[in-house]
């Protein structure tokens, strides 16, 4: 075999291999063994930390990222105060500032090794600004990382004027995804009727579907039904994903126990946002608080594809995140109280292989043939990653290192104890 581009060196895999050599050849991986016997242009010793496949972000919104503060803060915390102060901004939003904020957002991604991001754009505006904004950026970073776009009618489908035109201009431009927010119209009903709607539109394109769902407090929404239901008749398994379900936090039991089996059967995917359900949800209750997360472990033991979203950073609904998809899955552990190890795991698969499939990205994983994009950690396994959320040491896209991070290290001054302290 003849030389490789890149070697990396006695890396620990995801799935529990230990000591690997990942060899890599014009942006493909080639070889993943022990002791390659061969050299390459560069090298890169792990030596025993964790090389994985990227982050995948399944659900956020770049259009309003790095916007804090503009033009003032949500005071309440609330999802609805959240949507009338983005109300506020979108006439000011000047195209180039959502094309600098979002490449920024970007930066800080590849930099957390996230090299696939899925983010809903706001179609309510009949300029389509932050549309263009988003197609333009989406070409921009092509080169270093997959941005995938869904419409999203954030004032509502059939609540707002002209809203399922501007969403088939939006596809009609170069939007991959057809979006909702069946919870935000008028009424229970005028939600299933978009989500009949929306589901009829991206089948009769053959596009994805990703809405924003029952995304509320309230136990008797039914739009996770509606949505699992139309999934099944339109025959769309693993191309319609849910997008929060927050409401199924506060369902019956019994009726989640039918609920979960009609989800499983119609084959649609769920992504929980555990930073932002943690804190939008629960707002009207006293105590005790609710945690609004839909139900994670119960999802998953009934063979359904859950992921884990960061969905908003320094935005109108939260003002804190960068970009680190360890953060969000280590918020979605605790709320969730995954912390058996194979939880742990999930919670680590939950950013990384789940959310992959959900966005139906090529050649994702660290086999030989896929695409040469990986991260390496400072952390021993997924599990110590959970604990440590520690420096991207490397970062890798098509067999070329786009980012490296020094390594977390205290020096200690304290007679009779080691000198250096690196938490592992
Ligand atoms: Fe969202």
């Amino acid at each position: 075999m003849a030389s490789m581009d890149l070697i990396i060196r006695r890396a620990n895999l995801p799935d529990g291999s230990r000591g690997v050599d990942i060899g890599i050849s014009q942006g493909r991986i080639v070889a993943v063994q022990p002791g390659l016997g061969m050299g390459a242009a560069q090298e890169i010793d792990a030596a025993g930390c964790l090389a994985s496949p990227p982050f995948v972000d399944a659900h956020f919104h770049m259009d309003s990222t790095l916007t804090y503060g503009m033009p003032r803060v949500n005071e309440s915390g609330t999802l609805l105060e959240g949507i009338a102060l983005w109300s506020e901004l979108k006439p000011t939003l000047a195209q180039d500032a959502i094309i600098d904020r979002a490449l920024a957002y970007c930066d800080w991604a590849v930099a957390q090794g996230l090299l696939a991001i899925r983010s809903h754009v706001d179609t309510s505006d009949p300029r389509l600004l932050a549309v263009e904004a988003l197609l333009e950026v989406k070409r921009r970073v092509a080169p270093y990382l997959d941005l995938q776009l869904v419409a999203f009618p954030q004032d509502g489908l059939l609540r707002h004027q002209g809203a399922f035109d501007n969403i088939k201009r939006a596809i009609a431009m170069g939007v991959d995804v057809v979006g909702g927010i069946p919870h935000f119209e008028r009424t229970m009903a005028d939600g299933a009727e978009s989500v009949r709607l929306l589901c009829e539109f991206a089948a009769e394109k053959g596009l994805r579907v990703d809405m924003h769902c029952d995304e509320s407090d309230d136990p008797l929404s039914r739009h996770v039904e509606t949505l699992a239901a139309q999934t099944h008749r339109l025959g769309m398994a693993g191309r319609v994903n849910g997008s929060h379900l927050t409401s199924m936090h506060s369902m019956d039991n019994y009726y989640v126990s039918k609920l979960i089996p009609l989800m499983r059967e119609s084959g649609m995917t769920v992504v929980a946002n555990p930073l932002i359900n943690i804190t939008l949800q629960g707002r009207s209750d006293t105590y005790p608080k609710r945690r609004g997360m839909t139900r994670v472990p119960e999802l998953l033991a009934a063979g359904i594809d859950v992921a884990f979203g960061h969905d908003c950073v320094m935005d109108p609904w939260y003002g804190l995140g960068s970009a680190d998809m360890l953060d969000v899955a280590h918020m979605g552990l605790h709320v969730a109280q995954m912390t058996g190890r194979a939880a742990m795991q999930q919670c680590f698969d939950a950013v990384t292989a789940i959310p992959a499939r959900i966005l139906g990205l090529d050649g994702y994983g660290l086999a030989p043939g896929c695409r040469a994009d990986l991260v390496v950690l400072d952390a021993a396994s997924p599990i110590d990653a959970l604990r440590l959320r520690p420096a991207r040491l490397a970062v890798v896209r098509e067999g070329r290192v786009v980012s490296r991070m020094p390594a977390r290290r205290a020096s200690l001054a304290l007679s009779g104890r080691p000198d250096i302290v690196a938490f592992h």
